[in-house]
C-alpha cells in the first residue's frame, strides 16, 4: 500500500459556474463556485436515503455480513493453530506421535480453504449489493433532476449535477467496493484478535488493547486534519476542472479576444494550488503512518520483551507468545490503511449528503395531484386554439426584482399576437409563464379558463408548445428530433411537418437525409437549420397554443420570409404568441403588444399601431427606412 494511493483524483469536481461560457476567465475567483449554496440535506435525509437504498437488498446485506463474520473467524484461527503446533504438536512429535501435528496441519489447510471460499462468496454477494445500490442511486438522481423545475436548474448548474452522478456516486462505489469491506474487516479483526489475545493471555492482551488508545487518538487527529486537507484539495481540483471546461467551452471567444496567455497564467495558478494541496494531504498521511507504526512497534516490542521474559521464567508457553506476535502483526498491518478507509468513508458520507440534498429538493412547479388535476374542455374540431388569460399576474425570479409588476392580458382563442419590446422588457418571461416553466408569484395564467397549476403536466405539454432561440437538438437522427413533437408520428407526418416549414430541402441535402445523425453531423447543421428542425417539431406537436420566442432569429431574411409564409397556414386557428426581433414578423399578427419594463404599453392591430403616434409607429418607421434604403 502506497501513500499516494490514498490521494486519488476525482474524475470531476463540483462545478459551480458554467452558465457563462462566453466570458472565459472572467470569473477570476476560483473559490466562490464551491462555497456557494450546496443544497443542505435536511436532518436525517442521508440516513433515510441510505436505508431506502439498502432496505430492498437487506437479505443480501445480511448474507454478506454473515459471510464476512465467518470468514474472519476462520482466518483468525491461523495463529491459534500455530500455538497448538508449537505447544502440543512439537512435544507429541518428540514422543513419536505425529497425530496432533498432522491434525493441526490439516486443520490449518481447511481453514485456509474455507477462508478462500467464504471470501469468494462474500465478494460476489457484496458486489451485487453494490451494483444494485449504485444503479438505483444514479437512476434516482437522473429522474429526480429531470423532474425538477427550470428555476432549480438555473441555480444548480449542470456541472454540479454531473458531479453528483459521477464523482459522488463514484465515491460511494469506492466505499462500497473496497473501503467498507476493509473497514469492516479491520474492525472485526480488532474485535476477534483482542478477544483472542485476552483469552490466550490476559497480560499480553491487555498490552495490545492498551495500544488502541494512542492509535485511536492518532486516527482522530489525522481524520480532523486530513478532513480539512482533503476538502481543500477537492476545492482546488474543482477549480482546475472548472477553468478547463470554461475555457474549452468558450474556445471561440477565447480565440477572438486573445485570452490564451491570460488563461495560461490563471490555469497555472490553479494547477499549482492543487498540487500544493495534494502535497499537504500526502504529508499529513505520512505523519499518520509514521505515528501509527511507532505505536504499533512499541506495542510489539513490549509484548516480545515481556513475553520472552515470561517464557524464560516458564510463566508463558512459547506457542502462545508466537501466536501473540502473529496476531499483533495481523492487528497492526492494516493500520496504515485504516486512515485511508476512514477517508473513503468520510468522503462517501459527504457525497451521500450532497446527493440527499439534491434528492430532497421538490419541484417549485409541481404537477397537480391526480385528484386536483382538471382536464381542458374539448376542442371544437375546426378550431384548434385556446383562450389564454393572464389574471393579476406578478412575477419575480428567485434571484432578482419583480419582472412583471402586475399583468392582465387576454388572448382570444385563435389569435396570433406579436410581442415586441426592448431587450429585458419581459417578453421571454411572459412566454415562460405561459409554458409554465415558472409559476406566477401572484395571480394565475389560465388556458381556456383552467389555471395552469391545476392542469396535468402532460396535458399542458400537449396544449402549449414553445420554440425558443436556442433550438436544441438531441442526439439521434433528424427524423427522431422532429418526432419528439409527437412520439409515434409516422415518417410521412414528420416529412409533412418539415415540408410545411420549409426544412425539407435542406434535410434532403444532408448525407443521410432524415436519417442523418445530428451529433455526428452537428457541425454541418447550422443554427438556422436547427431552428427549422425545432419548428417542424413544434408543428408536429400540433399544440393549441404555440409560442415562438425569437424563434426565427438565426434565419436569414429569405429563410424567415419562407417561415412566415408557412406560418400563415401553420398558425391558422391556433393561438400564437410570436415574440419578434424583426418587425417584419409583425405582419402575420392579428394583434401587436409592445412591452416595456414588464408592462404592455401599446396594444392594437398592426395597422392601428403603425398609423398611430406611439412607440411602435416610431419603431416601424425607422425599420421601414432601414429596409428601404
Ligand atoms: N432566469 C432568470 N433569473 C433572473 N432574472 C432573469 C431571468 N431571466 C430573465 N431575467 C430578468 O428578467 C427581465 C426580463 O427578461 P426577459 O423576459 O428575458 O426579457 P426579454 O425576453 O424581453 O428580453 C430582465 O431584467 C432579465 O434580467
Ligand atoms: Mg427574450
Amino acid at each position: 500500500m502506497t501513500v499516494s494511493a490514498s490521494v486519488r483524483e476525482k474524475p470531476f469536481g463540483p462545478d459551480g459556474d458554467d452558465d457563462e461560457p462566453d466570458l472565459p476567465g472572467s470569473s477570476g475567483k476560483p473559490d466562490d463556485p464551491f462555497d456557494r449554496d450546496e443544497l443542505p440535506a435536511p436532518p436525517g435525509a442521508t440516513r433515510t436515503l441510505l436505508l431506502s437504498l439498502l432496505s430492498p437488498l437487506r437479505r443480501r446485506v445480511a448474507l454478506a455480513a454473515v459471510l464476512l463474520l465467518l470468514q474472519q473467524a476462520v482466518v483468525q484461527a491461523g495463529p491459534l493453530l500455530v500455538a497448538y503446533a508449537i505447544d502440543r504438536g512439537v512435544p507429541a512429535v518428540r514422543a513419536d506421535d505425529y497425530g496432533p501435528l498432522i491434525a493441526i496441519g490439516v486443520g490449518y489447510l481447511c481453514c485456509a480453504a474455507a477462508s478462500g471460499g467464504l471470501q469468494y462468496a462474500f465478494i460476489i454477494a457484496s458486489a451485487r449489493v453494490n451494483q444494485d445500490v449504485l444503479l438505483d442511486l444514479r437512476g434516482r438522481i437522473f429522474r429526480h433532476a429531470q423532474a425538477l423545475s427550470v428555476d432549480f436548474h438555473e441555480r444548480y448548474t449542470s456541472g454540479r449535477l454531473i458531479s453528483r452522478s459521477t464523482t459522488d456516486v463514484e465515491s460511494l462505489r469506492e466505499l462500497l467496493s473496497e473501503g467498507l469491506q476493509e473497514l469492516l474487516t479491520v474492525i472485526l479483526s480488532f474485535v476477534y484478535i483482542s478477544a483472542m489475545l485476552l483469552w490466550l493471555d490476559l497480560g499480553l492482551g491487555a498490552v495490545a488493547v492498551a495500544s488502541f488508545v494512542p492509535l485511536y487518538l492518532l486516527i482522530r487527529l489525522y481524520q480532523r486534519r486530513a478532513g480539512v486537507m482533503f476538502r481543500n484539495r477537492s476545492t482546488a481540483i474543482a477549480a482546475v476542472i472548472v477553468k478547463f471546461a470554461e475555457t474549452m467551452n468558450g474556445i471561440r471567444p477565447v480565440r477572438a479576444f486573445r485570452r490564451e496567455r491570460a488563461n495560461d497564467a490563471e490555469f497555472g495558478v490553479l494547477n499549482h494550488r492543487h498540487e500544493r494541496t495534494n502535497g499537504d494531504a500526502m504529508l499529513e498521511m505520512a505523519r499518520y503512518v509514521v505515528g501509527s507504526r511507532l505505536v504499533a512497534n512499541t506495542a510489539v516490542a513490549t509484548i516480545v520483551l515481556w513475553g520472552a521474559h515470561r517464557v524464560a521464567d516458564g510463566g508463558l508457553a512459547l506457542g502462545v507468545l508466537a501466536a501473540a506476535v502473529l496476531y499483533l502483526r495481523r492487528l497492526y498491518d492494516p493500520i496504515d490503511r485504516l486512515g485511508m478507509f476512514l477517508n473513503s468513508y468520510q468522503s462517501a458520507a459527504a457525497s451521500l449528503e450532497k446527493v440527499a440534498g439534491l434528492l430532497a429538493q421538490t419541484p417549485t412547479v409541481p404537477e397537480p395531484d391526480a385528484s386536483a388535476a382538471r382536464p381542458l374542455p374539448a376542442l371544437e374540431s375546426d378550431h384548434p386554439g385556446r383562450e389564454v388569460r393572464f389574471e393579476g399576474v406578478r412575477f419575480a425570479y428567485r434571484t432578482g426584482g419583480e419582472v412583471l409588476p402586475r399583468f392582465d392580458l387576454t388572448l382570444p382563442a385563435g389569435q396570433t399576437v406579436a410581442v415586441v419590446g426592448s431587450t429585458g422588457a419581459g417578453k421571454s418571461t411572459l412566454a415562460k409563464l405561459l409554458a409554465r416553466f415558472y409559476d406566477p408569484t401572484e395571480g394565475g395564467v389560465l388556458l381556456d379558463g383552467v389555471d395552469l397549476r391545476t392542469l396535468a403536466l402532460a396535458e399542458l405539454r400537449r396544449g402549449v408548445v414553445m420554440v425558443t432561440q436556442e433550438a436544441f437538438l438531441f442526439s439521434g437522427t433528424v427524423a427522431e428530433n422532429i418526432a419528439i413533437g409527437r412520439p409515434g408520428a409516422s415518417r410521412e407526418e414528420i416529412e409533412r411537418a418539415a415540408e410545411a416549414i420549409g426544412a425539407h430541402d435542406f434535410i434532403m441535402q444532408l448525407p443521410d437525409g432524415y436519417d442523418t445523425d445530428v451529433r455526428k453531423r452537428g457541425g454541418r447543421i447550422s443554427a438556422g437549420q436547427r431552428q427549422l428542425v425545432a419548428f417542424a417539431r413544434a408543428l408536429l406537436a400540433d399544440p393549441a397554443v404555440l409560442i415562438l420566442d425569437e424563434a426565427t432569429s438565426s434565419l436569414d431574411i429569405p429563410g424567415e420570409r419562407a417561415v412566415q409564409r408557412a406560418m400563415h397556414t401553420v398558425l391558422r386557428g391556433r393561438t400564437a404568441v410570436v415574440i419578434a426581433h424583426r418587425l417584419s414578423t409583425v405582419e402575420i399578427a392579428d394583434r401587436v403588444l409592445v412591452m416595456e419594463h414588464g408592462r404592455i404599453v401599446e396594444d392594437g392591430s398592426p395597422d392601428e399601431l403603425i398609423a398611430g403616434t406611439g412607440a411602435f409607429a416610431d419603431l416601424h418607421r425607422a425599420w421601414r427606412d432601414s429596409v428601404v434604403s
